[in-house]
């Protein structure tokens, strides 16, 4: 008999079962030659002895070999390897005509999305990285999410929610997200009001794609956030642009428009608009809701970041006065959490979240349920609300240090307004230093930092970037503005 006891070493410290770990190393062995096929194996006691485990975790070793077809079951014989191995054999096949493996350029007609010849600059590839405004994912709460991601792992009732289930998302996370956006912006809903999304941007998405058909027209603001334009602009629609200035979006502008011809969709980041981070004052904001009544206008209210403001208590969104049912409300968690956490949200009323549930269908049958259970457990057990608070301070910190370091070693090359809220200054830079040098500079000196050009339109080059202060701490932020301040 094979010495299994050293053929086997079996690991305590390892998250793995002992019985895998049996039955992985047993398929190594087979795989490896060592035990080959039709050879016996030990009977599931005698292996236990040998191994000192109980019987029962061989026989459930034995068990998962079965299952993967390494070995067979021979009566009064016992257990034996296979003779025909379960490894993926090739089909062989004759070779196809021409050159192998994918080229750059399809030979299939397609739309660019982008320019191909759109700079594309890793962030990743840097050592210090200045963001659009995202937040730290040093403190983000990964380890409750974890807890609890493992926990509901082991609760046989899971299995029956990991089939695909409602396309609207987790029902108790969205009963704890409607209690959520009642107590801190005063949204009254149910959670049929709300969708589970793969984030703001999906929400975006759906709520356009229905509203939208070619030829519509979507007042933004100028500048706006770039992703949304391009969605309006994928759907066929022609963009209005009205200013957005310190008090954000010109709601005289949008009356004009409404008195000619009433747009198809109005399009509002009400607070800590992007990229410009102005949030729309009180008084615009009640005659923007009466507009919307007048007029009947749907509106997209991408409240992103609402979560984050540092000043007082917040103005809130259209979506918590009455607004006649023409608010599609949108709003992001992976703000809260980390840019990869991919879960945002869209409130509206019940109907149009029931198409845009089947909508998301035809491209994402639905998110992840295990992580949106854990999710509502951390809503539930407070750890979320808890993370929100200490986010806030930490950020409330970080945009007062980097708004004092820019001024104090920037001060006459730049101009910024500090934000009320968010997560990023919109910092614009004196035509003297023009950002595509400052970025390739900076780069090559391991800071990442955009250049900017995806805010501008065709006759206007704002020279601005938006700098996130919440990820980085002082000692970073210090680095990041020493190399700026050399290559400017
Ligand atoms: C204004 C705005 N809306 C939506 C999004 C997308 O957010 P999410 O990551 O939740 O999809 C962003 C991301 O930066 C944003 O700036």
């Amino acid at each position: 008999m094979l010495p299994y006891k050293s053929l086997i070493a079996l690991q305590k410290r390892t998250a793995v079962p002992v019985y895998q770990q049996i039955s992985n190393r047993l398929v190594d062995l087979i795989r490896g030659g060592v035990i080959k096929p039709g050879a016996s194996l030990p009977s599931s006691r005698q292996m236990a002895t040998l191994l000192r485990v109980h019987r029962k975790t061989v026989m459930a070793a034995y068990e998962e070999l079965y299952v993967q077809d390494w070995v067979e079951t021979i009566p009064r014989k016992g257990i034996m390897v296979s003779k025909r191995l379960p490894e993926i054999s090739q089909k062989i096949c004759k070779e196809m005509p021409g050159k192998k493996g994918y080229s750059h350029q399809p030979r299939i007609g397609y739309r660019n999305i982008v320019p191909e010849s759109q700079r594309i600059l890793n962030a990743g590839d840097h050592r210090l990285i200045i963001n659009d405004g995202f937040p730290d994912l040093r403190i983000a709460p990964l380890d409750s999410i974890l807890k609890e991601y493992r926990y509901l792992l082991r609760q046989p009732a899971m299995l029956r929610r990991m089939q695909y289930g409602d396309p609207a998302g987790s029902l108790n996370l969205r009963e704890s997200l409607s209690q959520f956006l009642l107590d801190t912006r005063g949204i009254d809903c149910t959670p049929e009001n709300i969708m589970m999304t793969h984030g703001a941007q999906m929400a975006i998405s759906l709520a356009a794609r229905l509203i939208l058909r070619p030829g519509s027209t979507v007042v933004v603001g100028e500048p706006n956030y770039f992703m949304a334009n391009k969605i309006f602009e994928e759907c066929g629609a022609r963009l209005i642009k009205i200013r957005v200035d310190e008090n954000g979006m010109d709601v005289d502008a949008l009356e004009r428009i409404c008195e000619r011809k009433k747009p198809d969709l109005l399009y509002v980041i009400p607070h800590h608009h992007h990229p410009t981070t102005v949030t729309l004052s009180c008084d615009r904001r009640m005659n923007l809701a009466t507009l919307i009544r007048k007029y009947k206008i749907p509106v997209i209210e991408d409240d992103y970041d609402y979560d984050f403001h540092y000043d007082s208590s917040p103005i809130l969104p259209l979506a918590s006065a009455d607004h006649g049912g023409h608010v599609i409300s949108v709003g992001s968690l992976s703000k809260c959490l980390a840019p990869s956490v991919r879960v945002g949200y869209m409130v509206a009323p019940s109907n149009f979240v029931r198409q845009a549930s089947e909508l998301r269908k035809l491209t994402d049958v639905r998110s992840d349920n295990l992580l949106e259970e854990s999710l509502a457990i951390i809503f539930k057990n407070g750890d979320f609300q808890r993370h929100l608070k200490k986010s806030v301070k930490l950020y409330r910190q970080r945009r007062d240090f980097m708004c004092s370091l820019l001024n104090d070693e920037l001060g006459n090359k730049i101009t910024f307004t500090i934000p009320s809220g968010g997560m990023a200054l919109w910092v614009k830079f004196n035509k003297k230093y023009p950002l595509s040098g400052i970025s390739a500079r900076a780069s090559a000196r391991g800071l990442y930092i955009s250049d900017g050009l995806f805010y501008d339109s065709p006759n206007i080059h704002y020279n601005a970037i938006r700098m996130g202060f919440a990820s980085l701490n002082e000692k970073e932020m210090r680095m990041a503005v020493d190399i700026l301040k050399s290559e400017m």
